[in-house]
């Protein structure tokens, strides 16, 4: 029997969680034999900054960024890493970096999907620039910010072109408010946004060819925003947002990337869905945390042990053949887009693989997660994350919800 080794670098800010549950399910995993035999031995690694070699090899076969997208560089190993060296990247930070939200509005937007009406205004303040005062004097357009608003409508949503964690988003109702958050933009770039009178927020997590939608309830404090509700889309509904977020996935190429949907009724209106460094900490995902996790392995397993590449090239004229086409109903272009994106993420042959070969998988990780070290991780976690005095109220409050999946997942009919 031969071995294959294969390294996974993370690529950390200042995490501790998830990277310390992915290590040991990892280790606890141990070698898995792929197709004709081969055993398949992974390590990991946290990376570390330093000085690199344009020409210099790489050792990782794999890495998982959360700090590229702010710390630069980084960033630019990651670039060097995927364009001379074939590393395989969660995410790679050429969709990233040219795809923030507008991009993927327009695109989602051009391939039939429920975006909000968007519009995009020129900067309120100059950007610093000296040929700025020259090119806005002779090409800026007087525009009247009023009717725009009123031809969106109020209620509605102003926020930065290539957003995150709220900054800069505000929620409009009149003519006065939508002056003032204009006047505050300053240098950042902003849409204006038509607010959607929604049911239910759903938020899905997707890792590779997996997706977790969640109940997602903003106006909660942070530990409270993830609902532990199985039910409350109607599966019809259900498959539409779980169609959503793996559409968006494999049209840029993101494997790890959560997406936000608003449910009005049967529609599903999706308003953000660039996130390179999704949500996945212990303190927020509580109940989904040991999903998250899993699903990491498990993708980053199947790609090294199957010998799955990177693919940079984006082939978006496939999806736009299928958005120009008018003999298809709404229905059957998410069908036919959920085609690509299965085809994407090599789905059927990733499921095969998880039963075939990762057997024990869920197994070891309700053996963790029941046990006294993931425990330890949790205490850890809050302890890091929270002020003392509200340090029993939270390993409380978190045992409890792990607790609850606990105990699901020794009552959930095995699948396989
Ligand atoms: N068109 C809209 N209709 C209704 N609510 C909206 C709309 N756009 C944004 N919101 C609300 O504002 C919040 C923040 O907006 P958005 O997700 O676009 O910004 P963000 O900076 O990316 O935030 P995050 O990092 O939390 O995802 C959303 O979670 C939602 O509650
Ligand atoms: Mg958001």
């Amino acid at each position: 029997m031969t071995d294959a080794r294969h390294l996974i670098g993370l690529l950390l800010g200042t995490e501790e969680d998830w990277p310390s549950a992915f290590q040991e399910i990892l280790r606890r995993l141990g070698p898995v034999v792929g197709a004709g035999g081969t055993r398949h031995v992974f390590d990991t690694e946290r990376i570390t900054i330093e000085p690199f070699g344009l020409r210099d090899r790489p050792r990782y076969d794999l890495v998982i960024d959360r700090l590229a997208y702010w710390y630069y560089h980084p960033r630019e190993w990651l670039k060097k890493a995927a364009l001379m060296d074939d590393v395989y990247l969660l995410n790679s930070p050429f969709t990233f970096q040219s795809m923030e939200k507008h991009a993927a509005y327009c695109a989602m937007m051009r391939l039939g999907l429920k975006v909000p009406d968007t519009v995009l205004v020129p900067y309120k303040n100059p950007v610093d620039n000296s040929r700025y005062a020259y090119t806005s004097a002779r090409y800026n357009r007087q525009f009247d910010l009023d009717a725009i608003a009123d031809r969106i409508g109020y209620p509605l949503f102003m926020k930065p072109y290539d957003g995150g964690a709220w900054r800069g988003v505000s929620r409009i109702r009149n003519p006065a408010e939508l002056h003032a958050a204009y006047d505050q933009s300053g240098e950042m770039l902003m849409h204006l946004q038509k607010a959607i009178d929604y049911d239910v927020f759903a938020r899905s997590l997707s890792i590779g060819a997996e997706t977790m939608v969640m109940r997602f309830q903003p106006e909660q404090p942070m530990h409270l925003r993830y609902a532990v509700d199985h039910s409350f889309l109607s599966p019809q509904v259900g498959a539409e947002v779980v169609t959503i977020g793996q559409l968006v996935n494999a049209f840029f190429r993101w494997e790890f990337n959560s997406c936000e949907t608003l449910i009005k009724g049967d529609d599903v209106y999706p308003i953000d869905y660039a996130n390179a460094c999704p949500d996945v900490a212990l303190t927020s995902l509580h109940y989904y945390f040991p999903w998250a996790v899993k699903a990491l392995v498990k993708w980053c397993v199947f790609t090294l042990a199957t010998g799955r590449s990177a693919k940079l090239d984006m082939e978006t004229g496939r999806y736009f053949e299928i958005a120009d086409r008018t003999d298809l109903t709404y229905g059957e272009k998410l069908a036919a887009y959920r085609g690509l994106a299965d085809a994407y993420f090599e789905t059927e042959r990733y499921y095969d693989f998880c039963d075939g070969r990762l057997t024990r998988i869920d197994e070891i990780v309700l053996d963790w997660v029941a046990g006294p070290d993931f425990d330890r991780l949790l205490i850890e976690t809050v302890r890091s994350v929270y002020p003392a005095h509200e340090h029993d109220e939270f390993i409380g409050h978190l045992r409890g919800l792990v607790g609850l999946w606990v105990r699901d997942e020794n009552t959930r009919p095995q699948t396989g």
